[in-house]
This record gives structure tokens, sequence and C-alpha cells, in this order.
């Protein structure tokens, strides 16, 4: 990617990503581990990248906490991060992170009825750009599940495709800046996925149609454990942000496990933790490598 690695605006990210058929990495975090590590794998690759927090992980990080976490990146090296408000189910909390200054807002209206997830995102989004109107907000259409997590089975409802029909009424209607479809894609990871036995596959012909129907910027979810190959023709059919999390929680626990382990009288946490940062990094530098190779 022809990056100009100075901070701009996650639209103007999007929109060279989109250009030259990459995509922007988008990754969890809930502690300083995984977002040094997300920063550093970044920092290395001199790329552009997305950090969310879910309600959840918000919840832990706090709201304005994870914000300036992201704002002393910025204001330290006057680097292209930026901070998404990943899987927002209410506008309270929606307006809050608008108000905390995140990059973007995922309005999450998928397990509501179609047309009372088109009411909702529409109040959303008149909520969030009344604070602050450069913010994007992303909307979601299917269902694929709803955690990221290691998972005994796929959750009901998972498989159905998002058509391109209800792709372009939804975008028509909300007006959103970004569509979440469902494309044969997941949220989280089943034991055969984390021991690489089975991958996630997508339905590219589908992403073509439904980018073609829509002409906004996509987001692939559930990107833990996919098919490389399916990613980078996912990419290039026209999804231009890709979110992984569950493998970061993964290389997470994993590293932790190894830290306490290898040094079992220690009791300095950034000691301890070192292996929990390079495990983490090393997922993300993979994964930043495959969105980002034309
Ligand atoms: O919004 C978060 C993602 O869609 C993560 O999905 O845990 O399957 O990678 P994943
Ligand atoms: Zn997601």
């Amino acid at each position: 990617m022809e990056t100009n690695l100075k901070m701009t605006s996650l639209r103007d990210v999007l929109k060279q990503a989109a250009a030259d058929k990459i995509a922007v990495g988008h990754f969890n975090f809930s502690d300083l581990v995984a977002f040094n590590a997300i920063v550093a794998a970044a920092r290395d690759r001199k790329l552009p990248v997305m950090v969310g927090v879910s309600e959840g992980e918000r919840e832990f990080t706090g709201v304005r906490e994870a914000a300036a976490l992201v704002k002393a990146v910025r204001d330290e090296y006057d680097y292209p991060i930026f901070l998404n408000a990943d899987h927002t189910h209410s506008i309270a909390k929606a307006e809050a992170a608008a108000k905390a200054g995140f990059d973007e807002i995922i309005f999450d209206g998928s397990a509501l009825a179609f047309e009372e997830n088109i009411k909702q995102t529409i109040k959303a989004i008149e909520a969030i750009k009344s604070i602050n109107p450069a913010i994007l907000v992303e909307g979601e259409i299917g269902w694929i599940g709803s955690s990221s997590a290691v998972i005994d089975k796929v959750p009901a409802g998972v498989g159905v495709l998002t058509t391109p029909a209800e792709a372009k009424q939804f975008v028509d209607s909300t007006k959103v800046d970004v569509l979440a479809p469902a494309v044969g894609n997941m949220h989280g990871m089943l034991e055969s996925m984390v021991h690489g036995n089975v991958q996630k596959r997508l339905n590219i012909e589908r992403i073509g149609e439904i980018k073609a129907a829509v002409k906004i910027f996509m987001t692939l979810h559930g990107g833990s454990g996919t098919n490389d190959d399916d990613f980078k023709r996912a990419i290039k059919a026209g999804m231009t942000i890709v979110h992984v999390n569950t493998e970061i929680r993964i290389a997470w626990r994993r590293g932790v496990e190894a830290g306490l382990a290898a040094l079992p009288n220690e009791v300095a946490p950034y000691k301890i933790l070192g292996r929990a940062v390079e495990a983490v990094q090393k997922v993300v530098s993979e994964r930043l490598e495959l969105f980002s190779s034309k």
C-alpha cells in the first residue's frame, strides 16, 4: 500500500484502501497487552490500523480511556490509527463513544427484525452525526453470531446470506457509511478452527453482488479462522475493513500462560506479559500483511 503514514481521516484511509483493492485491519483490544501489540505490529508494517472495543471491552477499558490511548499514539507518532465502537447496541452507548472522540461507531441492530433494524440505525445515525458529523457509522444486516469466543457449534441462524436487494434497501434507507453483511462469515471459532482443521469459507460472488448494489465501504466481520485465499478474494470483491478478534484473544491467553509457566516466581506483570504481547503482535502482523498485499 502506498501509504502516507501521517494521521489523516478514516474516510480517506478507506478510500485509498478501496482504490488499491486492499483492506484495513481492525483488531479488538481490552488491555494494554493487546493494544500495544496491535500498535507495534502496525508500526512495524508501516500500515494504518483500526482498533476496536465492543460494549464489553469498553466496559473494561473505559470509553474515554480507550480514546485516550489512541490519541496518545496519534500525538506521539502522528500515526493513522483509528478507534471503532464495535457492535454497539444502544443509542446511549453510541453517543458516549461519539462524545469520547471515536472515529467509527458500529450500530449493530442485526438481532432485530429488518425493518426495526432500519429504524434504529436511522435514529443512531442522527444521534451520532449531531455530535460529530465526521464519525463513520456502520450498520449490520444478517446474523453471524455474537461472540468472539471458542464455540462448540455454529449458532442457530448463521449461514443465511444477505441478499443484494436487502443490502441496497438497508443502505438507501439508512444512509450508513459502511455496511457489514452476512456472506458466510461468523463471529468466533469452532475448536476445529482453533486447531486449523477447518476454516471459514466466504461467498465471494455474493460479496461482489452486494458491493455492486450498495457501492459503499463494506466490513468483513468474524475474520478469525478464515481461509487466506478467501480473505484475499473477499477484499478484491469489495471488503475494505476486516475484523479479527478471537485469534487475538487466543494468542493473548496462550501468551499469558507461557509467561506464567516460564516465570513461576515472577510478580512483575510487565515481565510476565511480554510473551503475550509477542503472541498477539505475531497474529496482527500476519493478518496485516495478508490484508494489505495486492
Ligand atoms: O467485531 C469483531 C469481529 O467481527 C471479530 O470476529 O472474533 O471471529 O475474529 P472474530
Ligand atoms: Zn464483529
